[in-house]
């Protein structure tokens, strides 16, 4: 998970960070939409297949837990504007990138963003990233953030190419 909020230390925690301004995402190739309350069972899947074998593995009652959490404003005030979904043609979920206001880190962070596991490596979670960063500037935010899990060297390699870097200074 892209914001796990585990510790209440935040020099701990690695906190990447770019301007929301400039990001001109393009077209994705599946439909994007906004996320409904009624995508939690199947966005708790999702997110429970694309990160089985990573760092942030969690058992499904966990995801469906924690994402229910993050759309009730359980990690700051929830942004649907900036959470979108990927649809396949079969209406199945392919991806999905989530937004909350998180006071401790002062800005709008992504709390979340998992593509299928077979549909990765096609561009859609660079895609559904800039959506959602590109959604951010529209409301006026002027920067967004995120906390990678160590380790997660994809996700880091993800958020490097959206043009992120690691937060070098203290608040
Ligand atoms: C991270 C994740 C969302 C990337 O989604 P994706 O649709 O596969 O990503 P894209 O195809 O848009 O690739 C974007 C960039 O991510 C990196 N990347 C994606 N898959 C990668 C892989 N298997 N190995 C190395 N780098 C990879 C690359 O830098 C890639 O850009 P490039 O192809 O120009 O080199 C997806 O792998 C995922 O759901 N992982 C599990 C959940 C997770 O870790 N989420 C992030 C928590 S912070």
């Amino acid at each position: 998970m892209c914001a796990g909020f585990q510790t209440t230390d935040k020099h701990l925690e690695p906190l990447w960070e770019r301007a929301c301004s400039g990001v001109e995402p393009g077209s994705c190739e599946l439909p994007v939409r906004g996320l409904a309350s009624s995508d939690l069972e199947q966005l708790a899947s999702l997110a429970h297949a694309a990160f089985a074998g990573t760092v942030d593995s969690a058992p499904l009652a966990l995801w469906t837990r924690k994402l229910s959490s993050i759309m009730n404003s359980g990690y700051g005030p929830f942004l649907p504007m900036a959470s979108l979904v990927a649809e396949m043609p079969s209406g199945q979920l392919a991806g999905a990138v989530l937004a909350t206001d998180f006071p401790a880190y002062k800005a709008p962070v992504i709390a979340l963003i998992a593509v299928a596991p077979d549909a990765q490596e096609k561009g859609l979670g660079c895609c559904l990233l800039g959506h959602s960063i590109r959604a951010l500037a529209l409301e006026g935010f002027p920067m967004c953030r995120a906390r990678i899990s160590p380790g997660n060297e994809v996700s880091q390699r993800l958020f490097r190419k959206l043009g992120f870097a690691l937060r070098s200074h203290s608040w």
